[in-house]
């Protein structure tokens, strides 16, 4: 039986289940759709996408599912370009040339315009809108609401969790340090924000009023049943749906997820720049011991790792993929999103029961 909360009637949906939007890839339309079919809400990852491609995803999810799905962003401020990219050019040259690519440059655009990429969201017929890395411009907040758009924003502490209610998002989403891929972190250092999942939501639940979705390590029905007694209203999986048959990373990336481990996570910045957990591999152990100015900022360090791990992806090398997953791998396992939403749903349940059965 698919449990139940006032978020997924907000959602539209029949069980407060979220997928991740996973940027770069891995949530292809199939995936999302999949998702929704099976009772859960569906986002699509957009981040580094331009507005036309925007557009061409959302059609293509269209195509496929009637359900709602939602749209996630980076609402960050981009840094400036850095004067001197003499030393991070040097430091990942070695890779291109190992993998026969042409020498690295930095270029001029290294992110999509985030303005063009809103109007390309309120073009679009998703009902819901996601973001993480900051909070949203008030104009922008007002008009996706003014649309009938579910907002929901990322945060990694307690006070972060507040200045987003205090912006007016319908529900927060508390990424604990646990979860793969960037940190969402935007108003706290990234090493004091690395707060587990279990300590953040019910501190998060306690200071605001809308809804909280919990994140980060979450990969069976055990693991939401304990997100919902800590006082979530839904949940937010990424790393458990990579290895579905329907996500759209690379064979090698799949396989060293079901192949490691609690332990082989660490937290890099050495392919975009900004702080990520990922399957610890040669480039990031390589790159994240060189100097500090051989690491440029983000979007500038994505940009330019971004041709190496295109071509790491078509060769199959996972040394130079980003290999981002949460602590929780132990527990992925290789199968359709169909039958992981069915696993997560009936497993939900009966952890519930089980816990049911102990109260006197
Ligand atoms: C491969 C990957 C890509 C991700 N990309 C995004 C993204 O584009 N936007 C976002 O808000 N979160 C992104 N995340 C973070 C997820 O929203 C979520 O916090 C995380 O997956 C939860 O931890 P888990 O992986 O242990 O389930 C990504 C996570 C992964 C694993």
């Amino acid at each position: 039986m698919a449990f139940s909360t006032a978020l997924n009637a907000r959602l539209k949906c029949a069980t407060p289940i979220l997928q991740a939007p996973m940027a770069g890839g891995g949530d292809t339309p199939d995936l999302v759709a999949a998702v929704c079919a099976a009772g859960g809400f569906g986002f699509v990852g957009a981040a580094y996408l331009q507005p036309a491609q925007i557009a061409e995803v959302c059609r293509a999810v269209r195509q496929r599912t009637r359900g709602p799905y939602g749209i996630n962003l980076f609402a960050h401020m981009p840094a400036p370009r850095p004067d001197d990219v003499a030393a991070a050019l040097a430091c990942v040259t070695p890779y291109f040339d190992e993998l026969g690519l042409p020498p690295p440059s930095v270029p001029d655009q290294p992110h999509p315009d985030f303005g063009a990429q809103l109007e390309a969201v309120s073009q679009s017929d998703a009902s819901a809108f996601s973001f993480t890395f900051g909070q949203m411009p008030a104009a922008a907040m007002q008009s996706l609401k003014a649309r009938g758009i579910f907002v929901l924003g990322t945060a990694t502490t307690v006070d972060e969790a507040i200045a987003l209610a205090h912006d007016g998002v319908d529900a927060v989403i508390a990424q604990g340090a646990e979860a793969g891929g960037h940190r969402g972190t935007f108003a706290a250092s990234f090493d004091a924000a690395m707060v587990g999942t279990m300590a953040l939501v019910p501190q998060v639940v306690d200071a605001i009023r809308v809804p909280v979705v919990a994140s980060g390590g979450i990969m069976d029905g055990r693991g939401i049943a304990a997100a919902l007694a800590l006082g979530a209203s839904g949940v937010q999986l990424g790393t458990a749906f990579l290895t579905c048959d329907e996500a759209g990373v690379p064979e090698a990336y799949k396989r060293t997820i079901l192949a490691a481990s609690e332990t082989d996570t660490i937290i890099t910045r050495a392919f975009s720049g900004r702080p990520a957990r990922g399957i610890g591999n040669r480039f990031m152990e390589e790159v994240g011991a060189a100097a500090a100015d051989a690491i440029l900022p983000f979007p500038w360090q994505n940009a330019l790792t971004r041709p190496l791990r295109r071509a790491a992806a078509t060769a199959q090398r996972a040394e130079f993929l980003s290999l981002w997953a949460g602590q929780g791998m132990r527990l992925a396992r290789r199968q359709s999103t169909a039958e992981l939403m069915r696993h997560l749903i009936d497993d939900c349940d009966a952890a519930l029961r089980h816990l049911s059965r102990h109260v006197r």
